[in-house]
């Protein structure tokens, strides 16, 4: 098949860019990545372009999106580290946005969050509202799109509740365990996304799966799935943090952080609208049930190694 119009998505060797860019191969077009991970593995071949993620070099961001028709945008960080702060994201995303409106891209398909809000005292959430914002002033056409949790292959959180469900005889949940997700399979928030990318409104939109579950009933649900026998105790958020801390040590990672705490126990991470998402997280562990939480996935090897 010929490419007929040029993408470029960040991170198409990671995550949710890897799905994103998958379905646009699948259609014929042409991908470009901007990525930390050039040497990472990946299923593309020599497919995909490459060009750094670089947000300090304007003249060579701004070369690496031209010529392209949309930009999908998946860079956030998880946590701050080291130099970069969530604030330091937030102004990363706006000098990406600036090159690319220089580049004449003519469209941004941004995945947000649910529940992002410019007056949320967590970091995470008001970065997200900020960055939105960035977006409807960028002069460019846009899709803001606001998954929920995101799983499937290659995910973080999904895979380590099942990876310490497969090691350790208890698990540890947060207080009461009744606050809920509403989890959406990374490969329906990339076909939605790569839909998004092919309109020409400016539009905004949850991204969820059709189950909504209680922390307590995820934990269950994937016991079940990957045949854990592990019992469940609820501990207070500093006592989880703590045992966190522990099993970063273990891992050499960083497993759960306060904000994260704040931002699950604030119900943040489910919403209101009809699901868009069609696949079950139920349907999806039961058919990845003999490789889901098989091996830790860390996210400072993925991003600070
Ligand atoms: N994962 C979830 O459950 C979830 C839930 C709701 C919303 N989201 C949002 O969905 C988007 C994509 O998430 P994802 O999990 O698919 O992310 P990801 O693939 O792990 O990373 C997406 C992009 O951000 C870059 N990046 C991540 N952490 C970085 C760091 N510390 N320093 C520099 N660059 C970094 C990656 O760089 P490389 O190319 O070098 O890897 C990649 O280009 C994000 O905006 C996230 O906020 C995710």
């Amino acid at each position: 098949m010929e490419a007929t119009e040029l993408n470029v998505v960040t991170g198409a060797f990671s995550f949710s860019g890897r799905f994103i860019t998958e379905r646009l191969l699948a259609q014929g077009k042409a991908v470009r990545t901007l990525t930390g991970h050039p040497e990472r593995e990946h299923p593309f071949g020599s497919q995909v372009g490459i060009a750094p993620l670089d947000f300090d070099n304007h003249y060579a961001l701004v070369e690496s999106l031209r010529g392209a028709t949309t930009l999908y945008n998946t860079y956030w960080i998880r946590f701050p580290r080291g130099q970069i702060t969530f604030d330091t994201a937030v102004e990363n995303t706006k000098k990406l946005l600036l090159a690319a409106a220089e580049a004449e891209v003519h469209r941004v398909v941004h995945i947000s969050i649910t529940n992002p809000s410019a007056q949320s005292p967590l970091p995470y959430f008001r970065g997200k509202a900020l960055t939105e914002q960035a977006i409807i002033n960028s002069g460019l056409s846009y899709a803001i799109l606001r998954p929920a949790l995101i799983f499937g292959p290659g995910d973080v959180l999904i895979n380590n509740i099942a990876w310490l469900l497969r090691r350790f005889p208890v698990f540890v949940i947060l207080g009461a365990g009744d606050y809920r997700v509403q989890p959406v399979l990374v490969g329906d928030l990339a076909e939605i996304a790569v839909a998004a990318g092919q309109r020409e409104d400016n539009f905004t939109v949850d991204v969820v799966g059709p189950e909504t579950f209680t922390f307590n009933e995820l934990v269950h649900l994937i016991a079940d799935c990957v045949g854990s026998y592990a019992g469940t105790i609820h501990l207070p958020p500093g006592v989880v943090l703590f045992l966190a801390r522990l099993i970063g040590y273990m891992t050499g990672d960083v497993v759960l952080t306060r904000n994260e705490v704040a931002g699950l126990t604030a119900n943040l991470l489910v919403s209101d609208s009809e699901p868009n998402g069609v696949v079950p997280l139920s349907q999806w562990l039961r058919d990845n049930a003999a490789s889901v939480g098989i091996k830790y996935a860390s996210e400072l090897t993925r991003h600070y190694r």
